[in-house]
Order: C-alpha cells, then sequence, then structure tokens
C-alpha cells in the first residue's frame, strides 16, 4: 500500500519575535507501509520539525499527514519516536524504562515477555537490571529503541539516533537496525545528516534544504543489503547526493 503514511502539503511557520521562520514549505510525500526512509539534510532545514509534525508533538501551519487515510491530530501509540539523545528516566532500571509506556495497560505477565523480548533484540538482556548511568551511549540508544518499540507502533521515527555515537558503534548500531527493521517490518522514517548512513539503511532517501525547508530531491536505492561504501553503486549516488547537500563549513 503505497499511501499507507502520506504527507499532503505539509507547512510550518514559527513565529519569532521578528519576523518568522518558513521551517517546511508545501512537503509532499507517501510512504508504503514496512518501508525504511531515510530524510537527509544540513543543520536546521527542517528534519525535526518534519518528524515531530508527523508524531503529532508539533502542529503544522496547514496541510495533512494521513495514516491509512486517517488525519493524524495529535500523538499516538502507533507511532513511535527515538530521539538523538536517549532520554531515558535515570532512575529506573532498563527494563522499568523498556515497560514504561505500556505498564498497566497489559497483563504483568505479557509486560515482562514484551520488555524480555525487547530487550533481547536490541542485545541487551544481560542489562534489564542496570540503570541508564551504568549504559554506554550505544546500550542507551539500544534502550530507546526498545522503549520505542515497547507499544508495537506502526510507525517508527528516528531523529538522529546514531549521530552522537562514535563511528564504530554507530556502524555496529546501523547494522543492528537493518536487522531490526527487516525482522520487524516496521514502517521508519530516520532521519540522519550522514550521506553514508542514509546510503547503508534507506530503501529511499529524501532530501532536504533549508530556508524554506522543502524535500528537494528523492533517490530510490535499489542495490542489495548490506551496503558497502566501497561499492561503485554507492559511490556513485553518493556523489549524486554531495551535489543536493552542501558540505558544513
Ligand atoms: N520551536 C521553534 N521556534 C522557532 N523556530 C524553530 C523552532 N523549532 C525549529 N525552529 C527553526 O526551524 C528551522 C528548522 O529547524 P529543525 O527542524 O530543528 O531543523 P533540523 O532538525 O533539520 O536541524 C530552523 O531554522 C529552526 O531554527
Ligand atoms: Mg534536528
Amino acid at each position: 500500500m503505497a499511501n499507507f503514511l502520506v504527507l499532503d502539503g505539509i507547512t510550518k511557520q514559527f513565529k519569532l519575535d521578528k519576523g518568522q521562520v518558513q521551517a517546511l514549505e508545501d512537503i509532499h510525500f507517501e510512504v508504503a507501509k514496512g518501508e525504511l526512509i531515510c530524510l537527509i539534510g544540513s543543520s536546521g532545514c527542517g528534519k525535526t520539525t518534519l518528524l515531530r509534525v508527523i508524531a503529532g508533538l508539533e502542529k503544522q501551519t496547514s496541510g495533512r499527514v494521513l495514516l491509512e487515510d486517517k488525519e493524524i491530530e495529535t500523538t499516538g501509540r502507533e507511532r513511535g519516536m527515538v530521539f538523538q539523545e536517549p532520554r531515558l528516566f535515570p532512575w529506573l532500571t532498563l527494563e522499568e524504562n523498556v515497560a514504561f509506556g505500556i505498564k498497566g495497560r497489559v497483563e504483568k505477565k505479557i509486560l515482562q515477555r514484551i520488555v524480555q523480548q525487547l530487550l533481547e533484540m536490541v542485545g541487551l538482556s544481560d542489562f534489564a537490571k542496570a540503570t541508564p548511568k551504568q549504559l554506554s551511549g550505544g546500550m542507551a540508544q539500544r534502550a530507546a529503541i526498545a522503549r520505542a518499540l515497547a507499544a508495537d507502533p506502526q510507525i517508527l521515527l528516528l531523529d538522529e539516533p546514531f549521530s552522537a555515537l562514535d563511528t564504530q558503534t554507530r556502524s555496529k548500531l546501523q547494522t543492528d537496525f537493518l536487522k531490526l527493521w527487516q525482522s520487524t517490518h516496521k514502517t521508519c522514517i530516520h532521519v540522519t545528516h550522514d550521506i553514508d548512513e542514509a546510503l547503508i539503511l534507506g530503501q529511499r532517501i529524501m532530501v532536504m534544504q533549508a530556508s524554506p525547508g522543502r524535500i528537494t530531491a528523492i533517490f530510490p536505492v535499489s542495490f542489495s543489503y548490506p551496503r558497502c561504501p566501497d561499492e561503485p553503486d554507492f559511490i556513485a549516488l553518493k556523489k549524486k547526493l554531495r551535489d543536493f547537500i552542501p558540505p558544513v563549513f
């Protein structure tokens, strides 16, 4: 189903003390169920704002977001979000963090099983009783992904989830995230400012540009997983993407 998630003419203006910012202008796209989209663009081009609109955390100025033909007006459990920083509750253990959003909504035994399965899926079974302070940055982001999955959302919105990690950890999390996506078939919109990350993960790459924030290109990525940065296809598409994303000075 091509029109699982539809963004129909989304605009967003932020009012400032003087004037306003056009954070999003006339955003149109459709996402198929189960698709993994990477949204790429330099800092300040509106990526976070767009994700927040889809999540229902931010109200657009105009336009509509439709999920299975129903208009999204607010936040909902069918959309899970992962932020750049893990945002775990420091006073709760890992399993309590993962359980937080669904506690009281499912039977205790089922809750335990869900949490166990999720921790296993992200490779943190041995850390169920640990507190966030005891985790490395990569482990904390894995936990944040497990927490976002707890409510079994249909869509995962990931806002530069690996950008604060060192190169090696990032690469490992990318590989594991791909496996997780392949096994869960979740629809994912993964925001990044890293071209390599977009090429490693995305079935399609959407390019955003700033002032006003808009989508200026959409590239299907047809070569198969796992993708290797040395492959000619990878290098060729990377060159094309570079033309759309100016280097940061
Ligand atoms: N709450 C806000 N109030 C005013 N301006 C904002 C707000 N949030 C974002 N902006 C502005 O909107 C633009 C897009 O920001 P953002 O979506 O955070 O970009 P990105 O995630 O791509 O770095 C920027 O110019 C930013 O300053
Ligand atoms: Mg951002």
